[in-house]
């Protein structure tokens, strides 16, 4: 196998991470967590970066070194927290009204979250329906508040000596937008910013202000945002990395480990339900039928691609697929999914599979955050611009490069992302094969 090595710069000075919708459940648990773990308080479980290895070389070689020590991440003490929100308040008072994490957590990294305060945000509630705020930017056009998230960027940077920054949509879920014209490339998406088009989201004036101020940029949610060819364009012209979308944390985590299994068997399916219960923002944002067609057709993505009815009609070419996405304010950020799978097998014979899964969303999303800014920092740094596949380890709908179909299972997805940081360190890449050991 051939060789490659990237030149990675060394990650020196500050990392700014710039967070849309820093008040959120997410954003506060991530950064939370952050501080305790910095202090010594907890342990960022669920982390790659943090606590995951990497094995290179031979089975008899026994070289499995933390990922942190084998390629230049970023330090946790490095990190500078800042973003934007149409809430006015620090993220110690966000972070209790979130719920996620307990007071006795929150009390022992008090000052530093109430150190971290939001600028004030480009939003429009035509595009998120549930929501209002008063923390909000006022500008003629689309493009003039675009140029004062731009101007946002440079404040930060300079008031805490930055060297690089990431900037990561933890926003709200906004209306589904369907890609047109408008996106088509850069000039187009300048005319319709000038002209205040209504397919012009919030989202999509981030993540051109980012790109413009050479900033790294990831979407955590399923709107389109990054994910149209005039971003991507500007993305390669700027030579930066892009990812997104939708952050893969529960129950569609479990559907890209299961559906792989029938697959992997040839077992057939007749079909899947997929319900949830949730009570935090994000499932008020969801009960908005706009919002959760974006979220809707990220989380349906996902069988499709794993189990390519195409290439096997007699076993996925009829099944049905249903999500349903429920608020239930008792809840909180403690959400409950049920999957009903019906299954057949030998002769056609039907089975069942069940499965409930009592998770904690932000839980869950706050490590994945975590990753995504180190690890987008690291492309950076190692000259990788445009999509990263390679990350699509983290996304419910990750994106691709035109002509190809997304990867969505599991495994897949994580033997990629170590494989490309082998690649970058001149590593041989691992096929599995094994052969050798039997020669
Ligand atoms: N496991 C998970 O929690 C998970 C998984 C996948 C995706 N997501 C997505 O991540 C996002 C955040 O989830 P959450 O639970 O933290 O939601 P949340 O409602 O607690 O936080 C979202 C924050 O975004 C802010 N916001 C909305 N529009 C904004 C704008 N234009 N500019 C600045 N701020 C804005 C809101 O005021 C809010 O504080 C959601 O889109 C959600 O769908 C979450």
């Amino acid at each position: 196998m051939k060789k490659t090595t990237h030149t990675i710069t060394k990650p020196k000075g500050k990392l700014g991470v710039l967070i849309v919708g820093l008040n959120g459940a997410v954003s506060t648990t991530f950064l939370a967590g952050v501080m305790a773990v910095r202090k010594g308080l907890a342990m960022p479980i669920g982390s790659l970066t943090q606590m995951g290895t990497i094995r290179l070389g031979k089975r008899t070689e026994h070289r499995s070194p933390l990922i942190k020590n084998f390629i230049p991440l970023a330090k946790l003490d490095d990190l500078v927290f800042g973003g934007w929100d149409i809430r006015n308040e620090d993220c110690y008072a966000s972070a209790c009204e979130a719920g996620v994490l307990e007071r006795t957590h929150l009390d022992s990294i008090k000052k530093e979250l109430q150190a971290v305060h939001p600028m004030k945000a480009v939003f429009d509630q035509f595009y998120v329906k549930r929501l209002s705020g008063k923390h909000v930017k006022k500008g003629k056009t689309k493009f003039e508040l675009m140029e004062m998230l731009r101007e946002d960027i440079r404040t930060f940077k300079t008031a805490n000596k930055l060297d690089r920054c990431v900037l990561i949509w933890c926003g709200s879920t906004e209306v589904f937008i369907s890609p047109n014209n408008v996106h088509k490339n850069v000039k187009k998406l300048e005319d319709a910013m000038k002209k205040n088009h209504p397919d012009i989201a919030p989202s999509m004036l981030y993540a051109y202000a980012a790109l413009k101020e050479g900033v790294p940029f990831a979407n955590g949610a399923p709107n389109l945002t990054v994910d149209t060819p005039a971003l991507m364009e500007l993305a390669k012209q700027t030579g930066l990395p892009i990812a997104g979308k939708d952050f893969k944390t529960g129950q569609t985590l479990v559907k890209t480990v299961i559906a792989p299994m029938l697959k992997a068997r040839l077992i057939g399916l007749s079909g899947w339900f997929s319900s949830n219960i949730l009570g935090n923002r994000d499932g008020e944002v969801l009960d908005d039928p706009e919002s959760f067609k974006t979220k809707e057709e990220s989380k349906l993505s996902v069988l499709e691609g794993i189990l390519q009815p195409e290439l096997y009609p007699e076993l996925y070419k009829n099944y049905y697929h249903k999500v349903r996405i429920n608020y239930y304010p008792p809840r909180g950020d403690n959400k409950e999914s049920w999957d009903n799978i019906d299954i057949f097998g030998w002769m056609g014979y039907p089975m069942q599979v069940k499965i409930n899964f009592l998770c904690r969303d932000s839980i869950l999303a706050a490590p994945i955050v975590l990753d995504l800014v180190l690890f987008m920092d690291l492309a950076q740094r190692a000259g990788m611009k445009g999509i990263q596949e390679w990350l699509s380890f983290y996304f419910k709908s990750p994106m691709f490069a035109p002509g190809l179909y997304p990867e969505h299972d599991l495994f897949i997805q994580l033997m990629k992302l170590k494989n490309t940081l082998r690649h970058m360190k001149g590593e041989e890449l691992i096929t599995h094969l094994g052969l050798e050991y039997y020669d």
